[in-house]
């Protein structure tokens, strides 16, 4: 099993180039199986969850392909999909496989989908996803742990979910995209990963409004075709910020490249707050810090408030900051499982249900750790970077799920990290 060796307080200095947003890349690819033709992505990360996609529909029989001479780009062809399925063995590896559930049942008028299993950080629970598509006319059954949909075709429905849910949005808008009629999603998600799907839709065909607010409206479609040409997927605004946090922790001045400062406004404001200095244009951000970064206290909360996923990462800058910070988690049940970890670093952290209270040290102390999830394992990298001598991270494929040659890019800035068995 792989590890990251670092040995901690390098500064870090120079560019990185930001990697395609994974959580755009997964439903992107899911929807192309809303179209019997060739589709093509652009900026596709190399990453464990997508190529865990490509499997998931090469396994239904869609052919998708990485291209050889540009490793960015992805051809996805579900023009004779046989098998609408998602089988447990690999929707356990990774959750955001429901989102092929929606494509299926709006093209194929049936699927059979594993239910994801809980995961570390939370049960996540599809309830929302199903009560959508019921609301569509599809019947759902959930038998040995597989959810049995059938639909003619499914209806436009006015659907208001019980809470705001990313993958929910998704599914529910790839299959308003071919259903009879007009689709209302009320309390819709705002992430700008629904509106790289929407516009990717939209240049499939769909006709879609109101993508980025909590209200999208959509009127169905008979069929679509393939983006004209292609689908270029946004940056990753969460490992953008991730570098922009490591930056922070370690001191120095690096270059974003192919980073969008504008979906990362609530970090950056946090971050400005602790005394980093930060300058962006259209598609760059100018990160450099130099002495103890103030603590500062966040909320997570849904887009475009302080993202769940970049709370891991920002508690490792308030571990070594000068102050205390409260931070609050209020999407996952679970989150703070870094928290124990980085106690093994030196940080001082108590956690009371969803709020934990950090002091900053002056000095973490390197230590072997352990990743338990995928932003978890960002946050130990991070300070690894700041800590005194040698830290370990071991059980980081959950990093390769997420991460796109992190280390590399780490490498280039100038950490002291490297890949071990
Ligand atoms: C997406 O997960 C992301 N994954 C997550 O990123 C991210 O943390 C999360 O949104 C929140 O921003 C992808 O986009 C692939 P939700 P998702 O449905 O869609 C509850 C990462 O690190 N809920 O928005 O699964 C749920 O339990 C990953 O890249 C229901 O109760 O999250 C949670 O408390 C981790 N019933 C809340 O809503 C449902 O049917 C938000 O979940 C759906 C959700």
């Amino acid at each position: 099993m792989d590890k990251l060796l670092i040995r901690g307080g390098r500064r870090l200095a120079g560019e990185v180039t930001v990697s395609g947003a994974k959580n755009a890349a997964l439903p992107d690819l899911c929807a192309a199986l809303l179209t019997a033709q060739p589709v093509l992505l652009r900026n596709v990360p190399r990453l464990q969850d997508v190529a865990t996609t490509l499997k998931l529909l090469r396994n239904m029989g869609a052919h998708a392909e990485r291209s050889e001479s540009r490793p960015d780009e992805v051809t996805i062809d579900a023009g004779d999909v046989g098998k609408p399925e998602a089988p447990y063995d690999l929707v356990k590896t990774m959750r955001a496989s429901i989102l092929v559930l929606g494509p299926l049942l709006a093209r194929f008028g049936e699927a059979r989908v594993s239910l994801p299993g809980g995961c570390a950080i939370g049960s996540r629970p599809v309830d929302q996803h199903i009560k959508g598509l019921q609301a569509m006319g599809a019947e759902i059954t959930v038998e040995h742990g597989y959810i049995l949909a059938k639909a003619r075709r499914l209806k436009g429905a006015r659907i208001t979910t019980d809470m705001v849910t990313v993958t929910g949005t998704e599914n529910l808008l790839m299959a308003a995209s071919l259903a009879d009629g007009e689709t209302v999603l009320e309390n819709a998600a705002q992430e700008p990963e629904i509106t790289d799907l929407a516009e990717m839709l939209i240049a499939m065909g769909a006709r879609i409004e109101g993508h980025g607010t909590s209200k999208i409206r959509v009127q169905g479609v008979e069929r679509l075709h393939a983006p004209a040409n292609g689908h270029r997927i946004i940056p990753d605004r969460i490992e953008c910020g991730t570098f922009l946090c490591a930056v922070a922790a370690a001191g120095g001045e690096v270059l974003l490249k192919n980073a969008r400062a504008d979906h990362l406004d609530a970090v950056v404001d946090k971050l400005l707050e602790a005394g980093v200095k930060i300058e962006s244009g259209a598609d760059w951000i100018r990160v450099a810090a130099s002495g103890r970064p103030k603590a500062v206290g966040f909320r997570t909360s849904e887009y475009p408030a302080f993202p769940t996923d970049m709370q891991a990462q920002f508690m490792a800058l308030n571990c070594i900051a000068d102050g205390t910070a409260k931070v609050t988690e209020t999407i996952f049940e679970n989150r703070f499982m870094h928290v124990n970890e980085l106690m093994r670093l030196g940080a001082h952290i108590e956690v009371d249900g969803h709020t934990a209270v950090v002091q900053g040290v002056p000095q973490l102390s390197g230590a072997t750790v352990m990743a338990t999830d995928l932003r978890a394992s960002a946050s130990l990298v991070i300070a690894g970077l700041v800590a005194e001598g040698e830290t370990v991270v071991d059980r980081i494929y959950h990093l390769d799920r997420g991460y796109d040659r992190m280390e590399e890019k780490l490498r280039a800035v100038g950490a002291d990290i490297e890949r071990i068995q």
